[in-house]
């Protein structure tokens, strides 16, 4: 496993793979590593001869300072992790790196992020979409691999892609959860074992939001799930929406023919968390 820290030395040997021949998966991540993203890392490494994996904390993209001070860093354990997976390049870039000047682009995303997370943390996606756009452009990847736990992120990079023609395939790769339910994140690692248990609700009422499809709207459910989590000791509930996952906008109906998701961000403690769950599967 190779690690890479400049942009540029990057760039030269991710070409010359591609040009022997060699198609190239990427896995962004921001480090702090967990068992999610790993799975992202082995899904790339069994669909492309080289693996690329990135860590930056990305600071365009936090638009609380702290945050961004908080976010847990520990890049001696995330090499260890991931040399036990196979994975042949990791990024490790400094932020002058990424960003020679200050990124201004400022991205049209149609709408997509006028509510739950964009709406929430303004300026968010615009710092997703710099970092992400100026790492496909220094890796060139063939495929890209994101989670679908991070739903609304997923459907914004794919309109980014598509509106700015990248030549690149995004995974979209399933949520992965702890055998508790809990949703993997780096920030879980921020919670207390007392904070970790209070967050189960969150899991908890999504998976059994589920099982009221069948008998209930999905007004009914939205409000089902904001009174159980409203109720629940130590979560403060942010939003919870039911949409359509290709829009994003939300809806009254459960057609057959849609990929339904409800999304939903908490805070338990100090620590913001989102998670979703797919009503159409
Ligand atoms: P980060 O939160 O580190 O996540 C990196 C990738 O791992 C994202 O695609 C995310 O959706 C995925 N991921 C995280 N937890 C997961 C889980 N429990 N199951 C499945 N996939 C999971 O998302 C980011 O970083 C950043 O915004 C980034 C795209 C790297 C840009 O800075």
């Amino acid at each position: 496993m190779e690690v890479i820290y400049s942009a540029a030395q990057l760039t030269f040997r991710t070409v010359s793979l591609r040009e022997a021949g060699k198609t190239i998966g990427f896995v962004p991540t921001m480090g702090a590593l967990h068992v999610g993203h790993l799975t992202l890392v082995h899904q790339s490494i069994l669909e492309n001869s080289i693996t690329v994996v990135s860590i930056f904390v990305n600071p365009t993209q936090f638009n609380d300072k702290g945050d961004l001070d908080k976010y847990p860093r520990m890049p001696e354990r995330d090499l260890e992790m991931l040399r036990t997976t196979g994975c042949n390049i990791v990024f490790m870039p400094n932020e002058k790196e990424i960003y020679p000047e200050p990124d201004t682009r400022l991205f049209d995303f149609g709408g997509l992020d006028k509510i739950m997370e964009g709406k929430q943390r303004p300026g968010h996606f615009n710092g997703v979409a710099q970092v992400v756009t100026r790492f496909f452009d220094i890796v060139k990847p063939h495929r890209a691999y994101f989670g679908l736990k991070d739903f609304q992120q997923l459907a914004i990079i794919k309109k980014v892609v598509s509106d700015l023609q990248y030549q690149v395939e995004i995974i979209p790769c399933a949520i992965v959860r702890e055998p508790d339910g809990l949703a993997m994140s780096s920030r879980n690692m921020l919670l207390s074992s007392k904070e970790h248990f209070q967050a189960l609700a969150i899991s908890k009422t999504l998976f059994s939001a589920k099982t009221m499809k069948n008998h209930s709207t999905p007004e009914e459910v939205r409000k089902y799930v904001m009174a159980k989590l409203r109720s629940s000791e130590g979560v403060e509930l942010e939003y919870f929406d039911i949409i359509h996952g290709v829009t994003l906008q939300p809806v009254k109906k459960w057609e057959t023919k849609d990929f339904i998701v409800g999304c939903v961000a908490a805070r338990v403690g100090k620590i913001r968390l989102i998670d979703n769950i797919n009503f159409s599967s």
